[in-house]
């Protein structure tokens, strides 16, 4: 069997060393690689590559190893084990060809960062960024060197629990954050021992779930995917994300898995995409119950022929595309390609040179790793009520009431999608507010209910007495981790459980009550916010939510977080973003709403716009909406010019002052309408954002640059150009205020 191995090595080694005599590239030389050991394989052992599982038993995975089934493995974590792993595959299988390893790595592997959701609230891609890399380093050292992330989907309904893994609604912020991500996991180098693949997930249109309800088919015409769904997908892809998960939905009937518009036409063709598609858990084989496919073998050809190149767990490539090709049903040129793919990846990550695990596994929980999770939840808090400066605590206050189910949570506190965090190393608030601030104020803690879904409210009058012997009551409440991610929807997106009893009973004490939520999704907290002084929400905060959360309490830190989604008023609102289409009967800010209707009122007197009677047609709080402990105040905008064609770039400037008393950063948001078009337009679409620090009083001008070319959208016709129009910007603190003026775009 070595003896093969090593004929084998050595004649890629001597054809390559023909080849590189003329200086290759380093992708030319990889591309050689390939296509030499490609040129070695049998049929069966190029299925073998295309098959990945999630082993329960070794020894049977190194049998099948040895045989050449086995391409990838997904949730192996013990590094012994990863390194055996590797042994049996390259000294006991015919070729030698290394185990691809993966894991899901949505947010941290051992430190766990706030869920994406939360990440994107920083509107900070930095810190994505480097939250990605700790992730990174963490796992790769126990040898996983692929995850599946990020989580790329544009999200607009906080029913689909899996909203937590996604970067929000808006396609700009999740482009911006999902790139970054993709350089945090793979770093300067695919090569480098601490790099690992990224991947592109969950494509495509997944988030359009329809009634939020997970797994639900999606029905997206090709303009609002190109013009929505998509581009931070093509984002990833300029980043160089090295691969791609097909998503379990179908859209328009086509299951993604088998949709060779987005995975040929798309991927390959428009955006000449090399790296490698996988699919989601058993999403080929799932093609039967969507009722789109025979059985197996029509599910493994109908993947493969649409451009897939792995399959996930399910195994109907590798049982069933050795007939189909006898069949010919689907061409080798097909498997080749797919297998060049899988090859040139692990090529790419340097697994046949440094298959085996050399990261130390000191990296876990590194200081400097905690540190920066904890700035990524300084930075993710988002302030959504404030009334009468309840917060910063002052040293007014000397007794404080800690209450509520996610004071003292650290396994709910890390969130969904949390496979190696441990709860053990989470420090919650509770721990934090003792710890950090023990010795300023006397904490009286009582959680009132066990956990969030709690409908027994014996906890509550203890929580409530506690109350009454403090200056100020912090409550602590939201979702339990599993109320969110993948298969976790909810219809109803109140508080759960009597979580909203103990706020109001809390509230009714009279004391200054500051809520604080901690959650996967916005929730509809409009009765919970109106009871409440304060409020600071905490998309699942992970790790080091506690140290964060305390020093924003007490003002060490001056939250700066922004919504990356629309907060309802009640759920019924749902899907409610801020770049809706103005329909052609927009509703007034002042519509008389259900209470002040007179009874008897004619059929037409209340008008006939576009709005809730119960709701009116406004958010709770608008996308990119966020408070600080200081005000900001935008003045002096203007434009390079007011008339500009397709080729111009427009510069944008304005001033900033930090008009109150604390240092503080703001998130100055640009967005843009066009106001007219060959299709009907969003009212608005976040083009720009920078996270500015300035200090008490100080200020700053303002210089945001936008080509012209980036107003291009799908049209009518379905191409991609900018329509020559008018169209209006805003610059300002959220999505639903600004600064604003008029420009004209001109062919050129
Ligand atoms: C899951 C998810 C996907 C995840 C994969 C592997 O079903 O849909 O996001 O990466 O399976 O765990």
């Amino acid at each position: 069997m070595k003896s093969i191995k090593l004929i084998a090595t050595a004649l890629i080694s001597v054809f390559i060393g023909s080849c590189s005599s003329q200086k290759e590239t380093p992708e030319a030389i990889i591309e050689n690689k390939v296509d030499s050991l490609l040129n070695l394989m049998t049929l069966e052992e190029k299925l073998g590559q295309m098959n990945q599982l999630s082993p329960y038993n070794l020894e049977e995975l190194a049998k099948r190893i040895r045989k050449g089934e086995v391409g990838s493995i997904l949730n192996v974590v013990n590094p012994e084990e990863i390194n055996k792993i590797q042994e049996v595959a390259l000294n006991e299988s015919r070729l030698g060809i290394p185990i691809l390893v993966a894991r899901d790595v949505i947010h941290g592997y051992k430190t766990i960062f706030p869920i994406p959701l939360g990440q994107a609230a920083t509107f900070n891609p930095e810190i994505a960024e480097q939250g990605a890399r700790v992730a990174a380093i963490e796992a790769s050292s126990d040898g996983i060197r692929w995850t599946f992330a990020p989580m790329i989907d544009v999200s607009r309904d906080p029913r689909w629990g899996r909203i937590a893994e996604s970067c929000g609604e808006d396609p700009y912020l999740s482009a911006v954050i999902g790139a970054a991500m993709v350089k945090g996991y793979q770093g300067e180098s695919l090569n480098a021992p601490t790099a690992i693949a990224a991947c592109a997930k969950h494509f495509v249109a997944y988030g359009a779930a329809e009634g939020g309800r997970d797994y639900n088919s999606t029905f997206i015409p090709e303009r609002v995917l190109r013009n929505v769904y998509l581009p931070p997908f093509k984002a990833a892809v300029d980043a160089g994300c090295a691969t791609f998960m097909t998503s379990f939905n179908d859209n328009d009937g086509v299951p993604s898995t088998a949709n060779s518009f987005v995975l040929k036409d798309v991927l390959r063709k428009e955006w000449k995409y090399d790296g490698m598609v996988v699919t989601d858990w058993a999403s080929a084989l799932e093609m039967i119950n969507h009722g789109f496919c025979t059985d197996e073998k029509d599910a493994a050809e109908k993947s493969v022929n649409a451009g897939v190149d792995m399959e996930m767990v399910s195994e109907t490539f590798i049982k069933h595309l050795k007939q189909s090709i006898t069949d010919k049903k689907v061409a080798m040129e097909t498997i080749d390609n797919a297998v060049r793919n899988i090859l040139r990846l692990k090529y790419r990550l340097g697994l046949f040179d440094n298959p085996y695990v050399v990261t130390p596994q000191s990296v876990k929980y590194a200081e400097k790793h905690l540190q920066t999770a904890r700035t990524a939840v300084e930075q993710s808090a988002i302030l959504l009520k404030n009334a009468n400066q309840t917060l910063p605590l002052t040293d007014k206050v000397k007794t404080l009431a800690v209450i509520g189910p996610m004071a003292d949570a650290p396994y709910e506190q890390m969130g969904t999608w949390v496979f190696d965090g441990e709860k053990a190393h989470t420090q919650t608030p509770l721990m934090a507010i003792k710890q950090m601030y023990g010795n300023q104020v006397k904490v009286i803690f009582e959680k009132g209910l066990e956990y969030s879904r709690d409908k027994n409210t014996k906890g509550i009058s203890r929580a409530v007495n506690a109350a009454r012997q403090a200056d100020a009551v912090v409550v602590f409440v939201g979702e339990e981790s599993i109320l969110s991610g993948e298969a976790h929807s909810l219809a109803n997106l109140n508080l759960q459980g009597a979580q909203s009893l103990l706020i109001k009973e809390l509230s009714a004490t009279g004391k200054p009550v500051i809520t604080v939520v901690m959650a996967g999704r916005q929730l509809a907290i409009t009765k919970e916010v109106e009871a409440s002084n304060a409020v600071l929400y905490s998309f699942h905060p992970g790790t080091m939510g506690g140290p964060a959360i305390a020093d924003i309490l007490f003002g060490k830190v001056n939250p700066s977080g922004k919504t990356p989604v629309t907060f309802p008023r009640i759920s019924g609102q749902v899907p409610i973003y801020y770049a809706q289409h103005n329909t052609g009967r927009p509703a007034n800010p002042t519509e008389m709403l259900i209470d002040d209707i007179p009874v008897e009122a004619g059929q037409t007197s209340i008008g006939c716009r576009s709005f809730y009677l119960d709701a009116g047609n406004s958010p709770l709080f608008p996308f990119g909406y966020g408070l600080s402990y200081t005000t900001f105040e935008y003045s002096s905008l203007t434009l390079s010019s007011e008339k500009l064609t397709t080729q111009d770039s427009l510069s944008v400037s304005f001033t900033l002052k930090n008009t109150g008393h604390y240092d503080g950063t703001e998130v100055v948001q640009l967005y843009i309408q066009d106001k007219t078009g060959s299709v009907t337009r969003p009212v608005k679409e976040l083009k720009r954002f920078q996270r500015i620090t300035l200090k008490a009083g100080e200020s700053k001008q303002v210089s945001l640059s936008i080509p012209v070319s980036e107003l291009a959208f799908w049209g009518y016709d379905m191409k991609f150009e900018v329509e020559p129009g008018d169209f209006r910007l805003w610059v300002g603190t959220n999505s639903s205020e600004g600064l604003t003026k008029d420009f004209s775009v001109s062919a050129l």
